[in-house]
This record gives C-alpha cells, sequence and structure tokens, in this order.
C-alpha cells in the first residue's frame, strides 16, 4: 500500500487536532478529570504503565487509534507472528517472537516449522549452561570454567550486557561475566588482565561471524590462552554463538562448540537465542526461561489486545504525536535503578538501528520524521546532569521513567528516596511553576521584592513536558523479559506507521567499507587513496605522529 501522509485521511485529522490542541495544558486535563492518572494507565503482569502525563485526550488518542487502523497495524502484526517475511528488503521472516513461544504453537517459515529448531538450541543451550555451572564441563587443565568472557557487538554485546547487568542479582556466586566488544585494543587488556586462562570461557558472539572488531577480539583472546595453555585448550575454552558453521569452522570452533541461529533473528532483536547463552550461565537456565516467559506474556498482549489497552500500541503512538505532529525528534528513558544503567545504551541500538531509515516500503523518501534520537542514563544520577534542561531548556524531550516498586537491596530509606524522586520528576515536569509560584516562594524566604523581581523568571518552570511512568514490582527475569518485548513492539509498531523496514540497517555498511581502505594506508601498504582534502590530511597527520 502506498504511504503519502498528505493524503492520509488519519494523519490530516491529527494534523488538525493538533492546531487546536498544541497549546493545552496537562495540568489542565488533570484538573478537569479527577480520574486521569487511572483512566490512561494500563497493568499487566507486574507492570504498571501511567501515560496520563503526555499532551493527550481521547480525541487524540481517537485519532492515533485510527492511523494504526489506517496503517493496517493489525495485519502487520499477525505478519509478523505468523512468519510473513516482514523484512522485505532482506527477504526475511522476524522471528524474534518465535524464541519465547512458551506456548510453542507452529511457526512456519518458507513451508517449515521453526520451533523445533528452536526448542533443539534451548535444549543445547541449557545443557551447556547447566554443565558449566556445575563445573562439569570444565577449563582444559579440568579448573571450573567461572570467568565468562562474552566477545561481540551491537546486538552480540549489549541485549546480553545488559540483561546480565539487570540481573545481576540473580548470578552465581561464583561467576563472573565480562564483556569485550569495542576494537579498541584497551577493551580485551583490561579483561585480559583480570582473569586467569585457565577458569575462563570465551564465547564469540557474532550473527554473521564476519565483524571485524569481534574477530579481531576473538584472535586476541586466542592467542592469550594458546600463549598460555596451548593450542589444544581451545575446545575447553572457546565456543561460538552463530548463524555462519563455515566461519566458525574457519575460525577454529570446534562445529560441536557452535550454538546456531537463524537468519530470522535480527541482531538486536537476538538476546533471546543463543546469543543470550552468557546470560543463560549467569542466571542459571530456569531463570533465562523465566525471561523468555516475561517476553512471551508481553508477545500475547500485543498480538491479542484491543489497540486502546495495547502496551506497545499506545506507546509507540504517542511517540508518533510528538515526533510527527509536535516536531519533537527525541525522547529520553530514564531508570531508576541501578540494574537497569545499561537499559538506554540496550535501547538506542534497538529504536535508532531498527527506525532510523528514511526510504519507505515502497521504495520511496520517506515525506515525515522517522526515528527520534534516544538517549537516557539511571535516576537520580541524571537528575544531577542533564535535567536542567529537561526541565528549564528549550527543548521537549518526553521521557519514559521507570522503576521497581521493590529493591533487590531496600537498605534503610534507599529505595524510598529513589521512588519519591521518580514520582517528583514526573509531577514537576508536568506542572512546572508558574512565576507567580515563584515569587511567592521567594517572599515565603524573605527575600526583598526587588530580588524577588530580579529571580521569579529564572525560578519559574514552564511545565507541561510529557513522561510515561512503567512501575515494575521488581527487577526479576520476568519482568525483565516484557520490558524489554514491550520495547521491541513499540519499535515495531512505530516502523509501520512510518511504512519503514525496521528489520534491516544498511546504514551501518558504509563507513564500515570506508574504514577497510583506509587501513591499508594507515598501515603503509597502500598509498595515493582518492580522500576529501579534510580525510586526507588527518591520516598524514595521525602517520606522522604514530611514526
Ligand atoms: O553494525 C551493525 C550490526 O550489523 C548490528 O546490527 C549487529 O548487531 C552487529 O553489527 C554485530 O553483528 P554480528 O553479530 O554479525 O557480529
Amino acid at each position: 500500500m502506498l504511504f503519502n501522509r498528505n493524503k492520509s485521511k488519519a494523519w490530516d485529522r491529527l494534523d488538525s487536532i493538533y492546531k487546536h490542541f498544541k497549546k493545552t495544558q496537562m495540568k489542565d486535563l488533570f484538573a478537569a478529570d479527577a480520574k486521569r492518572g487511572e483512566l490512561y494507565s494500563e497493568q499487566l503482569e507486574t507492570m504498571l504503565v501511567d501515560y496520563s502525563k503526555n499532551r493527550i485526550d481521547d480525541n487524540v488518542l481517537e485519532a492515533l487509534f485510527a492511523l494504526a487502523e489506517e496503517r493496517g497495524l493489525k495485519e502487520k502484526i499477525a505478519d509478523m507472528f505468523s512468519g510473513k517475511k516482514i523484512n522485505a528488503t532482506e527477504n526475511r521472516a522476524v522471528l524474534h517472537i518465535a524464541l519465547r513461544n512458551r506456548a510453542n504453537t507452529p511457526i512456519y517459515v518458507d513451508g517449515r516449522d521453526v520451533m523445533p529448531q528452536i526448542n533443539a538450541v534451548l535444549e543445547k543451550m541449557k545443557d551447556f549452561s547447566e554443565a558449566v555451572r556445575l563445573g562439569r564441563f570444565t577449563g582444559y587443565t579440568g579448573k571450573k570454567l567461572t570467568n565468562i568472557v562474552n566477545i561481540g557487538i551491537g546486538g552480540s554485546d549489549l541485549g546480553p550486557f545488559m540483561a546480565c547487568e539487570a540481573l545481576r542479582h540473580y548470578w552465581a556466586k561464583d561467576i563472573n561475566c565480562y564483556f569485550i566488544s569495542n576494537i579498541d585494543g584497551t577493551a580485551c587488556a583490561e579483561v585480559l588482565n583480570k582473569i586467569d586462562p585457565e577458569t575462563t570461557l570465551f564465547i564469540v558472539a557474532s550473527k554473521t561471524f564476519t565483524t571485524i572488531e569481534t574477530l579481531t577480539n576473538a584472535r586476541t583472546c586466542r592467542k592469550w590462552l594458546i600463549d598460555a595453555l596451548g593450542e589444544h585448550a581451545v575446545a575447553k575454552h572457546f565456543i561460538a554463538l552463530s548463524t555462519n558453521k563455515e566461519e566458525v569452522e574457519k575460525f577454529g570452533i570446534n562445529p560441536d562448540n557452535m550454538f546456531a541461529f537463524w537468519d530470522f533473528v535480527g541482531g538486536r532483536y537476538s538476546m533471546w537465542s543463543a546469543i543470550g547463552m552468557i546470560i543463560a550461565i549467569a542466571i542459571g537456565f530456569k531463570n533465562f526461561e523465566r525471561m523468555l516467559e516475561g517476553a512471551f506474556a508481553m508477545d500475547e498482549h500485543f498480538k491479542n489486545t484491543a489497540f486502546e489497552h495495547n502496551i506497545p500500541v499506545i506507546l509507540a503512538l504517542i511517540g508518533v504525536w510528538y515526533n510527527n505532529f509536535y516536531g519533537v525528534h527525541r525522547y529520553g528513558v530514564i531508570p531508576y535503578d541501578q540494574y537497569l544503567q545499561y537499559l538506554p545504551a540496550y535501547l538506542q541500538q534497538l529504536d535508532m538501528e531498527s527506525n532510523g531509515k528514511s526510504v519507505t516500503l515502497d521504495n520511496k523518501f520517506v515525506d515525515c520524521a522517522t526515528g527520534p534520537v534516544l538517549f537516557g542514563g539511571a535516576g537520580t544520577n541524571v537528575q544531577h546532569s542533564f535535567f536542567q534542561l529537561l526541565h528549564q531548556g528549550t527543548e521537549i524531550v518526553p521521557l519514559d521513567l521507570i522503576v521497581p516498586a521493590i529493591s533487590h537491596n531496600e537498605i534503610g530509606a534507599h529505595h524510598q528516596i529513589l521512588l519519591a524522586n521518580i514520582l517528583a520528576q514526573g509531577e514537576a515536569l508536568m506542572r512546572g511553576k508558574t512565576e507567580e509560584e515563584a515569587a511567592a516562594e521567594l517572599e515565603a524566604a524573605g527575600k526583598s521584592q526587588a530580588e524577588i523581581n530580579r529571580l521569579k523568571k529564572y525560578k519559574s518552570f514552564t511545565g507541561n513536558r510529557p513522561t510515561n511512568t512503567i512501575i515494575l514490582k521488581k527487577i526479576d527475569p520476568f519482568t525483565l523479559g516484557m520490558l524489554v518485548a514491550m520495547y521491541e513492539h513499540k519499535v515495531f509498531v512505530q516502523g509501520v506507521i512510518w511504512n519503514i523496514d525496521s528489520f534491516d540497517q544498511f546504514g551501518v555498511e558504509l563507513g564500515k567499507k570506508l574504514a577497510l581502505n583506509i587501513l591499508p594506508e594507515l598501515q603503509g601498504t597502500a598509498h595515493n587513496v582518492a580522500h576529501d582534502s579534510s580525510t586526507a590530511a588527518l591520516i598524514k597527520h595521525i602517520k606522522k605522529i604514530r611514526k
């Protein structure tokens, strides 16, 4: 279907609603309806999503749901879940949902049910992760493998890294996890300095097994291990997670030590697959399965719930409202939980690699803004860094504020202070403070009239700044699974509205290719390669310094 927003009825309706609605103040909407908070909240299992502090009302939401209908969202969701090749540019199905299909109902790709192969790999992961945790699979010298090093980048790093950190509370006491992703030798050196070859398992995680950063890091680690224990040790200290058996074998890893996944699993959607091996080793396979179950609960909700109560759909459409009508092309994710501190980095890839696109599925340049810039960091830390701009800057930045009601570390009043802060931030951003209110406060503090007049503008807040508040019960594997799946589906819905392919990533290729051209120049094996004058001068300068 051709998508042209100028000819879209639903889009036009939203445009005209926006013209009247744009000046509406959320605090007036709250004043007019005592039940607004309840009305614009949804709960799934142990997760509550309050989206009431947004610039929306029933009329806006109805028009957004109509846009989703018009874009065929219902059919697109069904297409994804049934294994249709919705990653059109790469002619692939998109089946991260199959990896956590706990109902085990068949899902067909090219006439073949994918579930048996998924179940077989899960079974193999279970056996291996338990063997490592119980010390049945040991290192070459018979010692227990207690240092687990994941070597991967992008989706082969960020998901496992974020999830391991989020679920640190569940780690086996004698296991330590490390992550090497950056090609910067420092990343390798800093990990290798901390570990002992006899007790280290290297997991080489790469969907393609051709990624230069991962293979270079893996070779360095392999050499380090061989220098210490000899060539024969490799089979007991290296495993691979990949779709590319041939390259795994070429690298020198025994195919018995390879855990497969498939081209219908996108890199940034792969933590549920064999790529999650380090998570399974760290928290145990039962907990890994709980994470899959949490994601499955969100999948079922997403697939079966009417748009009006569908959490990923609602969050996605509110994002579209800001992005395409308010012209706000950025958004922040602020987890108020130390264990979730890497969630924003993970979501950055999920969202920006998925929806940072400019060409529609009909092979035309888009005529509206697509994926926003996503950033974030852990509360309360970020309140003391970039929140100043969020409260008083000229940019509006919609936020997701996330917190568990119960901490794994209930020490004194820490968690109550944390909870008070997240709630206060949402309230402050929404309500703001008028000049009159600021003046009254200054007066109560005993300031002179001259002081009050001088300071009241600086001390006022425009408010009307949107937030979603997501309250979890506790950060456990099930809850994390739900949360991550919620964001995956949110990104998918936005991709459907913008009519783009959320599952390719051609945008990362050009820079990779040019780096391969420049490398031989830096190494002195190629000369006089054509560059712009800036790049040429920079190459010359670096070579001079490194001589
Ligand atoms: O550079 C982008 C990317 O292709 C990601 O999409 C992917 O997650 C990452 O590189 C790593 O790729 P691989 O798992 O094939 O090493």
